[in-house]
């Protein structure tokens, strides 16, 4: 008999403290956290390093058959390797972070990182945030959540976490910059930023990490009981 493993999805805009949860969530359910929003500023990486015109579609979406992507788990955190080189700390910049949602935007970038996240999510229990999980990579998912915060919270945190890595940066030239990457994954035409039907909509602006990170362990708890 095939094993069930047990899956929850996440996602939402930028900033609105999705990673933080869900690495809370899958300490608590001993759950694998996959961030896969890694895997396309990992994939973003390898464009700016090769030269490519993320504007050229064909040109990203031949490019990127010859980007390996592993994920790797070890002591609990998530590694990524790209063409064997582990670039986990490399990418947690703000200019990844566009580089991700500008070749998310190609359909071949896409199907390899989705093929990729189905795998993983077929061989363990995990919880996995990105943009797609609950309407694309997990649409059977036990647990759906939708993870929101209003902009200005978002820009703050961001900026608060920045400024504790000594580094210096404009509070509004964040925001704008928040706003705008959400704007570009909601309206792309390839699995755009949705709230699945199914998922729970949550606004964390006013919540502690700790309150949202409870609240999406009982809705788990429930989601499952009831199957
Ligand atoms: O979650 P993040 O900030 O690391 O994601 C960076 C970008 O990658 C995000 O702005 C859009 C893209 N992305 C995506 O298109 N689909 C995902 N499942 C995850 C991320």
């Amino acid at each position: 008999k095939e094993q069930k493993y047990y899956n929850i999805a996440i996602d939402g805009p930028a900033g609105a403290g999705k990673s933080t949860i869900a690495k809370l969530v899958a300490k608590e359910l001993k759950f694998i956290y996959v961030d896969t929003g890694a895997m396309y500023r990992a994939i973003g990486l390898f464009a700016a390093r090769n030269g490519i015109n993320t504007e050229k579609e064909t040109e990203l979406g031949e490019a990127v058959q010859k980007a390996d992507i592993q994920l790797k788990y070890e002591d609990g955190g998530q590694q990524v390797y790209l063409n064997g080189e582990n670039v986990t700390e490399h990418i947690r910049t703000e200019e990844a972070g566009k580089m991700a949602s500008a070749v998310g935007k190609v359909k071949a970038v896409r199907e390899k990182m989705v093929e990729l996240q189905k795998k993983i999510a077929e061989s363990s229990n995990v919880i996995m945030d990105g943009r797609d999980i609950g309407t694309v990579v997990l649409p059977f998912a036990d647990l759906k959540v939708y993870l929101t915060a209003e902009s200005k919270v978002r820009a703050e945190r961001r900026y608060k976490e920045l400024t504790e890595k000594g580094i210096s940066c404009n509070i509004e030239e964040i925001e704008k910059d928040i706003v705008a990457r959400d704007y570009q994954d909601m309206n792309r035409e390839v699995s755009p930023l949705k709230k699945a039907e199914d998922a729970v909509a949550l606004d964390c602006s006013y919540m502690s990490i700790d309150e949202v990170a409870a609240a999406i362990i009982s809705l788990y708890k429930k989601a499952v009981s009831v199957q």
